[in-house]
């Protein structure tokens, strides 16, 4: 079909803005065929554009030739319509289009382009698989459900900067070629042709860039930043994500309270017109372990945990019994009310298969035992091995009534924690105790500043090796690592983890103790962080931020299930984007010039 040109037309406005008001007037729109109807020898056709949709009509009275033509208009053609706005007829308006009450009767029109015809509609519930989806991202994005994600997105990196301004922080970009700045993932390295041999890493964050920033005196800084890291990806995680990152000078881990409850209040407000709760609760990290299991509970709900260790120390439940001995615990979480569960429920947490593939997580535990408390006797594997003051015990620990089903688990405590945080939000999800609508956010505090790992047999920063202890432990160090206290901060979401960060270290010595604590000696500090340190040197004032994860943050306002969602281009799983095909192999020449070597054997 030969194409026409938009030529000297200009639009009057897009496709959702026509009204009643406009009766009478001539119009320009121009957009996508969503859907074309023949009815009685008129021709109508739902034009869309970002704005919405408009009916136009196609009437062979009007012009002959036009309506001749627009037989051939198919879904996703591109057109341009010159021609009068008019009531639609008694009886025929739409009131799910906000231009319902009217239509544009085609004095001409302009065919723009063809489509081929497309894999799937761009309706708001299409019924097509994510991969396709991402495979045709520039028609999914034709879709409402993405594009208003996207809109909100938009909205929302305004409001940050908006606020951020008006406190008086300056926005400065940092490098993506750079060293590697450690936040616990792979590195994505880029080789340098000029430098043979060498790469550059992309951040993981611009940590080290804000902090020296605030060396350089700029007092105030964000960056709505992208980062990279290479890991395993989940709902919320991507390759590349996008974090509001926030730097302070001269500053205590409650003005950064203060400063990042006040932006994401004026957030919400200005986006969703939501008033949030000031000031977000705090927990400590030892309190959000006991109470949920993880440092990222979701406070939408109960169903607290608590340990019932003691009440199995000495019982004749021997399972519990042994993991006690062992150096284990014992965890319970009560469901309320629910001894009538079905036995399926039940069934499907037994075993690590159900757990592993249900929530696509090995945590690692034997198992799940339960008790259903009834008024004349509980039952379930747990109860007749206890006796009368243990089951008093158990009822005064977990608040157990009649009519309640508790959930044990024993072993290690971090087996036990992550396997019941699994457990509590399942059953959040099952009884319907999430509400989409609400935002509960928390502070987790007290982190400790270290952790054992078992696998590089080595301590390793539970945040990242610029945080500053808690100067009370700071004699811990050298002894008991494990013991030293964090000045970081962790900001929940119902249930995500969408911020983190703490006070920084700004004093030489203190930095370079912490790294030999991490089992990094001087050559290798020298190595990886001279400049750092040599910064350190020169009046590096007390310093701290915080970086919020933008994506997760937006997917959340949402209310959207993945951060995919709230992407423009994502990546899968794979961290491949099936659009583009990237990642791709590279060609021989490009090797050559970069002098690398494939050796694909292993
Ligand atoms: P952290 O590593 O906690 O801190 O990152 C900050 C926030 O970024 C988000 N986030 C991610 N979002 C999507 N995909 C990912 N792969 C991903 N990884 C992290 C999370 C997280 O809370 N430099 C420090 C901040 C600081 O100390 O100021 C940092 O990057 O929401």
């Amino acid at each position: 079909m030969a194409l026409d040109q938009i030529g000297d037309w200009e639009r009057s406005y897009d496709c959702g803005t026509v009204r009643a008001d406009h009766v009478g007037s001539s119009v320009v729109l121009m957009g996508w065929v969503q859907r074309r109807r023949d009815h009685g020898g008129l021709i109508f056709i739902d034009l869309r554009d970002r704005g919405g949709i408009t009916q136009v009509v196609f009437d062979p009275q009007r012009d002959a030739e036009a309506h001749q033509r627009a037989h051939a208009l198919r879904p996703e053609h591109v057109i341009g319509v010159r021609g009068d706005v008019r009531l639609r007829p008694e009886g025929m308006t739409n009131p799910k289009l906000t231009t319902g009450e009217v239509e544009v009767i085609v004095d001409e029109y302009r065919l723009l382009n063809t489509s081929l015809v497309p894999p799937f509609q761009m309706e708001p519930d299409v019924d097509a698989g994510e991969s396709l989806r991402l495979r045709y991202r520039f028609l999914d994005l034709r879709r409402p459900n993405v594009f208003y994600n996207l809109v909100r997105r938009h909205q929302a990196a305004q409001a940050v900067r908006c606020y951020l301004n008006e406190e008086e922080f300056l926005e400065v970009e940092t490098p993506v070629l750079t060293r590697s700045t450690p936040e616990g993932a792979r590195d994505y390295l880029v080789p340098s042709r000029i430098n043979p041999g060498k790469f550059y890493a992309l951040p993981q964050s611009p940590q080290l860039f804000k902090q020296l920033l605030m060396i350089g005196g700029l007092d105030r800084y964000y960056q709505i930043v992208r980062c990279f890291r290479d890991e395993d990806l989940r709902a919320d995680r991507q390759p590349e994500f996008t974090q509001v990152d926030i730097e302070m000078t001269f500053i205590n881990e409650e003005q950064i309270y203060r400063l990042t409850e006040g932006l994401l209040s004026y957030l919400f407000k200005e986006v969703l017109d939501q008033e949030l709760e000031l000031p977000f609760p705090r927990l400590t990290y030892d309190e959000a372990l006991a109470r949920y299991g993880t440092d990222k509970p979701d406070t939408r709900f109960g169903l607290e945990l608590v340990d019932v260790t003691p009440v199995f120390a000495n019982s004749n439940f021997q399972v519990f019994k042994r993991q006690i001995e062992a150096g284990g615990i014992v965890k319970a979480m009560n469901l309320r009310g629910q001894a009538t569960l079905p036995r399926s429920d039940l069934d499907k947490m037994q075993g690590k298969e159900n757990l592993v593939n249900h929530y696509d997580i090995q945590t690692g535990a034997q198992g799940v035992a339960w008790i259903k408390v009834q008024e004349a006797n509980w039952q379930g594997p747990v109860a007749k091995n206890l006796n009368d003051a243990e089951k008093d015990l158990l009822t005064k620990t977990a608040g157990l009534e009649p009519g309640d089903l508790i959930l044990f688990v024993a072993g290690e405590s971090r087996v036990v924690n992550s396997t019941l945080d699994i457990l509590r939000c399942h059953f959040g999800h099952r009884l319907d105790l999430l509400d989409n609508k609400q935002f509960k956010f928390a502070w987790i505090t007290s982190f400790p500043l270290l952790e054992y790992d078992i696998s590089e047999k080595r301590y390793v920063a539970v945040h990242h090796p610029f945080t500053a202890p808690v100067e009370e432990d700071w004699e811990r160090l050298a002894g008991h690592p494990e013991r030293v206290r964090s000045r970081a901060y962790d900001l929940t979401l119902n249930g995500h983890e969408i911020g983190g960060g703490s006070i920084r270290i700004h004093d030489y010595d203190l930095q370079k103790q912490v790294f030999k604590t991490l089992g990094i000696d001087e050559v290798q500090a020298e190595y990886r962080f001279g400049f750092m340190l040599e910064a350190l040197r020169y009046g590096a004032p007390p310093h701290g931020g915080i970086a919020l994860g933008f994506d997760r943050l937006v997917m959340l306002m949402c209310g959207a299930d993945s951060i995919r969602d709230v992407i423009a281009f994502p990546k899968t799983q794979k961290a491949a984007c099936p659009l583009t095909r990237a990642p791709e192999k590279a060609s021989l020449e490009q090797l050559l010039e970069l002098s690398i070597k494939l050796d694909l054997s292993s």
